[in-house]
């Protein structure tokens, strides 16, 4: 996830069903959802997005969202970019809304970034996630990326402030 201001997490309620099954479809960050959106984003991250943020999500194909009952219980956002290393497709925001974890939505987020990648003609996919997210360094690790560097104090507003790079090779 991107550097960006801190917020609570908010607390989510247990009280729905998730039982019957989600039609998995990612769909465009529109201003019909966009409120939801935010919702979702505020809930799920450490960090609050900026405006800018959400106004990018709006402007093209680089970020997919699951709506469910009409409300965003998905987000992925990807954003080529050239670093010193040479060209990679970065990944600002990946999260699934807790209730609706380890069903494999987070895997299916996963398969949208390596379409962009083929789409965009990248061969690398970069990330910055937090020390203690442990939870997402397995997934990721699961799903072939490496931990490439530790960015000390990377997030200004979180504890701990350190993120670790990670880094995939798609071919
Ligand atoms: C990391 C994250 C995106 C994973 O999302 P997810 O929807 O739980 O991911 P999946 O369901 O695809 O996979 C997670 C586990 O669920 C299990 N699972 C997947 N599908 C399943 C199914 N149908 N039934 C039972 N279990 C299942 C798998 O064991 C999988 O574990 P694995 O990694 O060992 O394969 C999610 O934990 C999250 O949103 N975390 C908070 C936000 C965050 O930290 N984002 C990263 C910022 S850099």
């Amino acid at each position: 996830m991107e550097e960006e201001e801190v917020t609570d997490l908010t607390q989510t309620s247990t009280e729905e069903s998730t039982e019957d099954s989600i039609d998995l479809k990612l769909e465009r960050v529109t201003t019909e959802n966009l409120k939801s959106v935010r919702i979702l984003v505020t809930s799920i991250f450490p960090v609050s997005y900026s405006d800018k943020f959400y106004q990018e999500c709006t402007e093209n194909e680089l970020t997919g969202v699951v709506i469910r009952h009409g409300e965003a219980i998905a987000i992925v956002a990807v954003k080529p970019e050239s670093l010193e290393c040479g060209p990679v497709l970065y990944i600002r925001s990946f999260g699934v809304h807790p209730r609706y974890r380890e069903s494999g939505i987070g895997s299916f987020l996963m398969d949208f970034v390596a379409e962009k990648c083929k789409l965009l003609n990248l061969k690398h996919v970069m990330l910055h996630v937090q020390t203690s997210n442990k939870k997402a360094i397995g997934f990721y690790k699961k799903r072939g990326f490496n931990i490439e560097n530790l960015v000390p104090k990377y997030y200004q507003r979180c504890d701990p402030p350190d993120a670790y790079i990670m880094r995939k090779e798609f071919l």
